[in-house]
């Protein structure tokens, strides 16, 4: 049997010939298919604009500059995600505070959200994680009332509706991620979704080293170079082509696991009937401690992932000036990290070693 692989791009000869289209055009710089990447994107989540970046994290970051705000503002952003979430908080010059998560979603948590808030939040940013959405509707509800922007973090959200609507819509910027491990990739990459035309133009002059059009040397404000290629925007165009067959693949996956599974030690991580549409990025199931469970996978040669080590006890952000904690105890996050494991959850996965993989999960 051969190696099982936690998570893998489906790349192949579709890439290629995309790729052949910017050999021909020599452009390699954003050009023709970077607009089509963005038109595609666009098209996917009904967003009314799409502005390509060169990874999700650029893209956050983008998003809250384009904001206008200042030294000593707070960003919420929940204590399970990513670390860029976070990063991408500090790096615009703002303050991180950490609220606890849900204990059945694990995305942020409504309560703890309302108690963080104060006159310096200005901007709440839920992470919409494993291909299920955050309650949206709660979450406007108390922007709403607050006075705050949404930014949303959708980097794993691709393909993601919450209530028939895409997520990354429902506030000022949503952002989507291409990397390697997402459910399509362009390698590195991003979106960044808006609804506002001027909200759009902003987004392009920070990501164009401040200008709307190159070829120009006159800078409007002040930009970095967060641009698209034409190499990733082939390869995006490609998977964006693949993505209704990759969605019910892995929808197909998690269903099989689903079905297999007989040990009780183990359950399938559910999906909240809001998201209206999920996509089974990863394959995620709920245990006593995910730690032993992954141990015991590893002793087969099966791989498995951890899910995001709670932002109140990373290295990097216990002492840092920029981060804030809403609560000392983050008891749903604690509990979230100790009790959820990714499966296996590549869709090249072959049946033997699902099989495989399902007979030891059953021994557990
Ligand atoms: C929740 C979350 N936020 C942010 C990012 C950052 O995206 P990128 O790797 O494209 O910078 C990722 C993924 O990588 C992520 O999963």
């Amino acid at each position: 049997m051969e190696k099982i692989i936690q998570i893998e791009p489906w790349i192949d000869n579709s890439e290629l010939k995309q790729l052949s289209r910017l050999i021909d055009s020599t452009y390699v710089t954003e050009n023709a298919l970077t607009k089509e990447f963005e038109e595609k994107t666009a098209n996917l989540t009904k967003s009314p604009f799409a502005i390509s970046v060169c990874n999700g994290t650029a893209g956050l970051f983008c998003a809250l500059k384009a904001l206008n705000l200042s030294a000593g503002d707070q960003v919420i952003v929940p204590n399970i995600t990513f670390i860029a979430s976070a990063t991408a908080v500090i790096l615009a010059g703002l303050d991180v505070v950490l609220v606890d998560v849900d204990p059945h979603t694990a995305c942020i948590n409504k309560n703890s959200l309302k108690n963080a808030i104060n006159e310096k939040t200005k901007v709440i940013m839920p992470v919409h994680l494993y291909g299920i959405s955050c309650e949206m509707d709660d979450i406007i509800a108390i922007a709403k009332e607050n006075n705050i922007s949404i930014v949303e973090d959708a980097s794993q959200g691709v393909g993601v509706f919450y209530n028939n609507k895409h997520v990354g819509l429902f506030g000022d910027f949503g952002v989507l991620s291409y990397y390697g491990n997402k459910t399509i990739t362009t390698g590195e990459g991003g979106v960044v979704l808006t609804k506002e035309k001027e909200l759009k133009d902003k987004i392009y002059m920070l990501k164009n080293h401040g200008r709307m059009n190159k070829g120009t040397f006159i800078h409007e404000t002040l930009g970095w170079n967060f641009s698209f290629t034409e190499m990733q925007a082939a390869i995006g165009i490609s998977q964006m082509n693949k993505l209704p067959t990759i969605i019910n693949k892995k929808l197909d996956l998690y269903r099989r696991y689903s079905n297999k599974l007989k040990s009780k030690n183990i359950q399938m991580k559910k999906v909240p009937a809001s998201t209206s549409s999920a996509v089974h990025w990863f394959s995620n199931v709920i245990c006593e401690d995910a730690e032993n469970l992954q141990n015991f996978l590893k002793s087969f040669g099966i791989p498995s992932r951890r899910i995001f080590y709670p932002l109140n006890k990373q290295p990097c952000l216990i002492n840092h000036k920029n981060v804030l904690f809403s609560s000392k105890y983050f008891s749903y996050s604690e509990r979230a990290y100790k009790s959820i494991l990714s499966l296996p959850s590549s869709i090249l996965m072959k049946k033997e070693q699902f099989d495989f993989i399902v007979e030891k999960l059953n021994k557990y």
